[in-house]
């Protein structure tokens, strides 16, 4: 067996899984989980994973495969890495050597560099030269534990000292993909991106520096942060900054806070509130909703409070509710960032003042409350009208009733109004198709043959004389198993999925995944079962059934017998090609 089989069959697909904090509930029998798919949003669970064959598969969004191809997915790295991240977790040790491919090999250099970055950015700030640094963030009040913490730094203003560091080091190749570095105009080699800036480290969820944002200490320098240059480590778009500190938390918390910037993650973290993240200076997108959702699917928002992040925002909440993320709004008073706040209200009061977050179309409704005059009729169904968009928005129909409803009564909006208002238009979201449809007779089959060796040695080879099977929907892979069962002695799920293609694939993971597994014990009983059932309609096996009962009839003497068969066995064959099953 190679490493990746090694691998595979060591490492349990399920405690993986869940170990990304996706909650998976297991299905009746033996080996079969289902849970919110972590790779789309959906409120209905069509993610599927099945601990017997080691794989998973979503009828929502149409991914599927094993334990690395998830790791992969999910952590967006190369095989070898998922492959090594695998090893690494479960205390596998790893052949050296053999596993290298030239992509690795680069990541492999960017990863190392920005660990050199970080510490060099760190020893700075620590060092002689560090002064400056140290008396800004003394100033901001950031302590030395935050420091060590967050692995602040800050950079040289040279803008040379990463530069002489990488190079020799690493191939100018690697230099430009880093992003720390940039080519002079004139081609001349390479000098610092970041000069004489705080440097603060971001980390991929595993916790590995991908990336760094850079604050101007003087006041007016521009701009005041400058981010890392998206790089093969490192997706602006993708990254929430301190989630890898903050996934823990969140998920025993069962809630996120989302703030703005990196020094409210600092401060609010300082707080003693960990579940805290923040994207990192772009407008929230759906990749970073899933990243944090996979941990829990509850957030509080936490903007400053000028107009920039009442915009802000607005945006990353209609991007949560499309989500499916259930929204909290933390607003604070006297126009406080949360950094701010924290620093001069305190630890307690923001703690306090997030426990009583409201739900985010409470919070709506009360600056509909503001804005138009509940006194009458018409101003409290303005009022509800200029909360509904964003209750329509909501995907779930009993959810959508029941805000509905909840802020009507809030509002003092009559109930049925509110019903006829929803009424009119409102669509439900597109049904997630489960797949193709495959025969239950079929499915069992195949479940029998996949799961027991004893099925497999008693019913492939008459299966695989009978025509019948050309009739399934299944065909290519019974076909596929029948080569395989004829050619090797061992079976092996992987060598199956290998000689088929991705459309038969899929039927295969269609069929794995829609039935119960069955036990092993009574996998060949229910195989023999199918195969009788399969042989009263099969009329070639038929006929050659009864010409085998003629021939032993004849052989023992029994005339009589042998032509009452014969008889039988001429008006098969003549109704034969009419059937054309
Ligand atoms: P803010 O301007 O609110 O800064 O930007 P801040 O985080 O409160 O920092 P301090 O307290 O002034 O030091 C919020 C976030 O927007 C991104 C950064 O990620 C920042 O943390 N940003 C801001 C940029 O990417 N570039 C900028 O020029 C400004
Ligand atoms: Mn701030």
């Amino acid at each position: 067996m190679d490493f990746v089989e090694q691998l595979k069959s060591s490492v349990d697909i399920v405690k993986t899984i869940q170990g990304y904090g996706v909650k998976l509930k297991r299905m009746g029998s033996t080996g079969r989980y289902l849970g919110l798919c972590p790779f789309h949003s959906e409120k209905t669970p069509s993610f599927n994973v099945n601990a017997t064959m080691q794989r998973y598969k979503c009828f929502g969004c149409g991914v599927g495969g094993d334990v690395l191809n998830f790791v992969m997915e999910l952590e967006r790295i190369s095989f070898f890495e998922a492959l090594k991240l695998l090893a690494e977790t479960n205390g596998i040790a790893m052949p050296k050597r053999e596993y290298s491919d030239p992509d690795s090999k680069l990541r492999g250099a960017l990863f190392e560099m920005h660990e050199i970055a970080a510490s060099t950015f760190h020893a700075n700030l620590k060092g002689p030269a560090g002064t400056e640094a140290r008396n800004y963030l003394a100033s901001r009040s950031v302590t030395p534990e935050q420091i060590e913490e967050f692995g602040l730094g800050v950079s040289e203003a040279s803008g040379q000292q990463l530069t002489r560091r990488f190079e020799g080091r690493f191939a100018a190749e690697a230099l430009e993909a880093s992003g720390l570095v940039l080519k002079r105009q004139d081609g001349s080699g390479f000098f610092d991106r970041f000069r004489g800036r705080l440097m603060f480290p971001i980390h991929n969820e595993s916790g590995k520096v991908i990336g760094f944002g850079g604050r101007a200490m003087k006041s007016g320098e521009e701009p005041k942060y400058l981010n890392s240059s998206d790089s093969p480590l490192y997706t602006k778009r993708n990254v929430l900054y301190n989630l890898h500190r903050a996934k823990d938390a969140v998920y025993k918390s069962g809630y996120s806070i989302l703030v703005e910037g990196y020094m409210d993650v600092i401060g609010v973290y300082s707080a003693g509130v960990r579940n805290v993240v923040a994207s990192c200076g772009t407008a929230l997108t759906n990749n970073q909703v899933r990243a944090v959702k996979r941990h829990s699917d509850r957030i509080v928002v936490n903007f400053d409070p000028d107009t920039a992040g009442a915009t802000a925002a607005e945006k990353s909440i209609q991007m949560l509710l499309d989500e499916g993320m259930h929204v909290r709004v933390l607003e604070l008073e006297g126009d406080l960032d949360p950094d701010e706040y924290v620093k001069e209200v305190g630890a307690e009061a923001y703690r306090s003042r997030l426990e009583k977050a409201p739900a985010y179309f409470h919070w709506l409704a009360d600056r509909a409350r503001k804005k138009f005059d509940m006194r009458t009729v018409e101003g409290r169904l303005e009022g509800f009208k200029f909360v509904a968009p964003a209750i329509q928005r909501i995907s779930d129909r009993l959810e959508r009733f029941a805000v509905a409803n909840d802020v009507a009564d809030y509002l003092g909006v009559d109930e049925k109004l509110v019903r006829d208002y929803f009424a009119k238009g409102s669509e439900e979201r597109r049904q997630v198709s489960h797949g193709p449809q495959v025969p239950p007779y079929e499915r069992l089959l195949l479940n029998s043959l996949l799961v027991s060796q004893a099925a497999r040695d008693a019913v492939i080879p008459p299966l695989s004389e009978m025509i019948v099977v050309d009739r399934f929907v299944t065909k290519n892979v019974f076909r596929a198993l029948f080569a395989l069962h004829t050619d090797s002695t061992e079976f092996r799920f992987s060598d199956l999925e290998g000689r088929l293609s991705d459309a038969d694939r899929d039927l295969l993971s269609a069929v794995v995944f829609a039935d119960e597994v069955l036990e092993e014990e009574k996998a060949r009983e229910q195989a023999l079962s199918c195969l009788r059932s399969l042989k009263a309609q099969d009329p070639k096996a038929e006929v050659a059934a009864l010409r085998a009962q003629v021939k032993a009839a004849e052989r023992d003497g029994n005339l009589a017998e042998a032509l009452r068969l014969a008889e039988e066995l001429n008006r098969r064959s003549r109704r034969e090609p009419s059937q054309q099953l």
